[in-house]
């Protein structure tokens, strides 16, 4: 008897958790992520400050790559070293290295800032 209450509690709470993250995704993709108006010293700088600097900033320059620096970051992009490393394409090492892949928001800001042209903006 008392299996099956756990087996129905765990049932509903499978049922109704699934149910709401579905809805909540559909009905406001757009309050998930906003690519408007990303700027490289608003948007762009402060994900790669966060995530990148502690092995690419001109100090460390792990595996001679500097990304610090308007100038420096541009190389990569122009390059297509950048976006092909935080997207996991094939043929680029995977970045941040050994660490979980940057959240799809800040991928897609990033990307956004690429494609507007990747102004020192
Ligand atoms: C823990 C240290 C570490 C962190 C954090 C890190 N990198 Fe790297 N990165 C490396 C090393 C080491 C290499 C040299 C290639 C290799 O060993 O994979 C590299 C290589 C690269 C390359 C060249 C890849 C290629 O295939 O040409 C790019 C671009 C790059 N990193 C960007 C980034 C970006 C952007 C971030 C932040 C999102 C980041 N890295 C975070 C260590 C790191």
């Amino acid at each position: 008897m008392k299996k099956y209450l756990i087996i129905s509690v765990l049932g509903i709470s499978a049922t109704f958790g699934s149910c709401f993250y579905d809805v909540e995704e559909e009905l406001y993709p757009s309050l998930e992520c906003s690519t408007a108006n990303v700027t490289y010293s608003g948007t762009v700088l402060a994900i790669i400050q966060g995530k990148c600097y502690k092995c690419h900033d001109a100090a460390t320059n792990t595996g001679n790559i500097t990304l610090e620096g308007y100038a420096n970051l541009k190389k990569y992009v122009d390059s297509g070293q950048l976006l092909g490393a935080i997207k996991h394409s094939a043929g680029y090492s995977p970045m941040p290295k050994n660490e979980s892949q940057l959240v799809e928001c800040d991928i897609a800001k990033i990307e956004t800032w690429i494609t507007e042209g990747a102004l020192q903006n």
